[in-house]
């Protein structure tokens, strides 16, 4: 990137955030709409000063994060207490924001990006700080969907393609296994738990041409998926005891048919659609009964981009070029998923549709360092979720920014949480 570009774009997503927070009133920003995620008003002091730590006091001299100042510091303050504390008012924020990004820009100016300082190279904490406000502004559209009060009047600006596949093949596709290269040795824009690139062996296995859509999930349903015992974990049979739930999150009953909440959007379940707002143990539960399994996210990243016939992996399905809503359901402003088959283009060497935008995928994967990992820049990022603790979601939703869509790209939470907008595809050992 060079110092045009940056500014231009720190400038085009802030521009974003803003637009997606402008239809709120104060209480709307205050607000703990729930005890997972914080007031938005907290993400946007968090957004702007994660952006003075790393790119003014950072490059006056090194930081460490724990050094974010009191009250958006993460670690200091979980999110359920975040609605207590003395958040500012929007104009206030804006001020700030203002004030942070003149001398961010200032310093822009006189910084260089051929030294040898990592950080710097190529940009690269520039990009860092963008993808920090990308992801944040998928987090805040999650609090958005959770909103108390008047639903969110969602500034929908594009409708996604309609193409239905009428003779859709619901079946999968054989990888023959063999060695892949997973992952990326790239230091312009790529997170520290996505390096190094390294070869595995694979066995053959099989993985869905699509995501999960809501007919196959309705399926489950009326199989009695909430209440077959055998097609539970005994983690996931334990959630589904305290949650009590008998569909995905914001889905409700209407009659003998189901109805979905999207923001301000009350419409019937489209079957056509990657349903949306399921935990991992509902992932993994429909795929036992489904007699499948849920993929690694070797698999998955596999099943997604590598291209036999190079022998490479593609940083996108689709090949190279750049993710834009034109490829894929991304970039938040369709404010929902899409039928499958719905975008021409976005289909992997392998022949799986989808699998970036729409949902993000649950894999069976803990969140664990690739062999060879490095901590860079800062151990908060992915070091201290390392664990088994937390699984794998792979590709992108629509409401993830291109700016931090990749194949490599790795997502992770615990696996009851359904407020991400999180689906799956199921796979299966092919031997
Ligand atoms: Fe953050």
């Amino acid at each position: 990137m060079t110092h045009a570009e940056i500014a231009e774009r720190l400038e085009e997503a802030r521009a974003r955030t803003l637009h997606l927070v402008e239809p709120l009133t104060e209480d709307d920003l205050h607000r703990q709409h729930d005890p997972l995620m914080s007031p938005i008003m907290w993400d946007l002091g968090h957004i702007a000063h994660f952006e003075e730590l790393w790119l003014v006091r950072n490059l006056e001299g090194p930081v460490q994060f724990g050094e974010m100042p009191g009250i958006y510091n993460p670690f200091e303050h979980p999110r359920r207490v975040r609605g207590e504390l003395a958040l500012p008012s929007l104009d206030d924020c804006k001020v700030v924001m203002g004030e942070i990004r003149a001398r961010v820009l200032d310093r822009l100016a006189a910084t260089r990006f051929d030294g040898d300082d990592a950080l710097l190279r190529d940009g690269y904490v520039y990009a860092m700080v963008l993808q920090h406000e990308y992801q944040h502004n998928e987090t805040i559209l999650q609090t958005l969907q959770l909103k108390t009060g008047a639903p969110y009047p969602a500034p929908r600006c594009y409708t996604p393609p309609t193409l239905r596949m009428s003779n859709a093949n619901r079946g999968m596709v054989r990888f023959p296994g063999g060695r892949v290269r997973i992952g990326t040795d790239d230091r312009s824009a790529a997170y520290d738990n996505e390096r190094p690139s390294h070869e595995i062996e694979l066995a053959p296995f099989a993985i869905d041409v699509y995501p999960v859509t809501n007919g196959d999930y309705l399926e489950f349903m009326r199989a009695g998926g909430y209440a077959r015992r055998e097609w539970w974990s005994e983690a996931g049979w334990s959630w589904l005891g305290e949650a009590g739930v008998e569909a995905p999150k914001y889905w409700s009953r209407d009659g003998d048919a189901w109805l979905v909440r999207t923001m301000d959007h009350v419409e019937p379940v489209d079957a056509d659609r990657p349903v949306c707002h399921v935990c991992y143990h509902e992932a993994e539960a429909f795929a036992r009964f489904a007699g499948k399994r849920l993929p690694t996210e070797l698999e998955w990243e596999t099943a997604a981009g590598w291209d036999a016939a190079t022998h490479q992996m593609r940083p996108y399905p689709w090949g190279d070029e750049p993710p834009t809503p034109r490829h894929a359901n991304i970039d938040q402003l369709s404010f929902t998923t899409a039928p499958v088959g719905a975008y021409e283009r976005n289909w992997s060497p392998l022949g799986c549709y989808g699998m970036i935008g729409d949902v993000w995928e649950w894999t069976s994967s803990d969140f664990k360092p690739y062999p060879g990992y490095r901590t860079f820049p800062y151990p908060e990022y992915s070091e201290v979720f390392f664990g088994s603790e937390y699984k794998v979601l792979r590709g992108a939703s629509w409401a993830t920014r291109p700016g931090v869509v990749r194949n490599s790209f790795r997502n992770w939470d615990y696996p009851i949480r359904r407020q991400i907008f999180s689906g799956f595809r199921c796979a299966r050992d092919d031997r």
